[in-house]
């Protein structure tokens, strides 16, 4: 969706187009919150773009373990972060990322990539590469961006800021249903530990704790806070 912002008529005959930013909603929080599932529907609710950014860390990680580099060789990395054959986009108004022309899914959450992301994620220079590809999404487009420092160090200029936790269990048990092999309490650990962009709630962030809520109840708080909070067109 573009946004061209709000025409300014100037006198009778002058109309100048004020070019605004298109809004970045950012929706942070430990593994296993639900915060996909509930920025995916935050995104069709306002007809903006969705945006993993854990999928771009995790593709970082799966093709490093492809090419047998310790997700801790911070100098290898590095020399192959600029050469690597991923490409980072979207489908319609869903973010992809792709490897050699290949759509990566199921390979994201292979029990590699579980083990090893949260270590690429803690290398500054990772994040420093992410952090550019992450802003041009919101360039021309309004997005639903979900992480872990959307709030804090992606878009900290955002009004719409949402820190979506649930309790240890609750998050653990929705791993689990999942079927996937994830020890979510030290990846949460790790990322909250780490020196560069650890996970942490902004400070002007709603806090929701999803424990006892349904996906759609926690859709209808969020996108109802954006809309009481956005310029109301005159
Ligand atoms: O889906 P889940 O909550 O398990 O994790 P994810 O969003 O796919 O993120 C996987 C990992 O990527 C996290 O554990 C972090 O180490 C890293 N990550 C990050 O550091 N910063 C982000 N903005 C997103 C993910």
């Amino acid at each position: 969706m573009q946004h061209p912002g709000p025409a300014l008529t100037c006198g009778a005959t002058r109309t100048i187009l004020v070019r605004m930013k298109p809004p970045a909603i950012a929706i942070d929080g430990p593994a296993a919150s639900g915060k996909s599932t509930v920025a995916r529907r935050v995104a069709e609710e306002l007809g903006y773009t969705f945006i993993n950014t854990g999928a771009m860390y995790r593709a970082i990680a799966w093709h490093l373990a492809r090419r047998g580099v310790a997700a801790t060789d911070r100098e290898k990395i590095c020399a192959q972060l600029g050469h690597m054959p991923l490409q980072f986009g979207k489908e319609g108004t869903v973010s992809t990322v792709l490897c050699e022309g290949k759509r990566l899914s199921a390979e994201l959450t292979e029990p590699e990539v579980n083990e090893s992301v949260s270590s690429v994620a803690a290398i500054p220079e990772v994040r420093a590469f992410l952090l550019q590809k992450q802003r041009e999404y919101n360039e021309r487009e309004a997005v639903v961006m979900e992480g872990r420092d959307i709030g804090t160090v992606v878009f900290p200029d955002t009004p719409f800021k949402y820190f979506v936790t649930a309790s240890e269990e609750v998050r653990a048990a929705r791993r689990a249903a999942q079927g996937l092999t994830d020890s979510i309490s030290e990846r949460d650990k790790n990322d909250r530990e780490r020196a560069c962009s650890p996970l942490t709630q902004a400070a002007d962030a709603r806090v929701i704790d999803t424990s006892d809520m349904t996906i759609e109840q926690v859709v209808t708080e969020i996108v109802t806070d954006i809309r009481n909070k956005m310029p109301t067109k005159s």
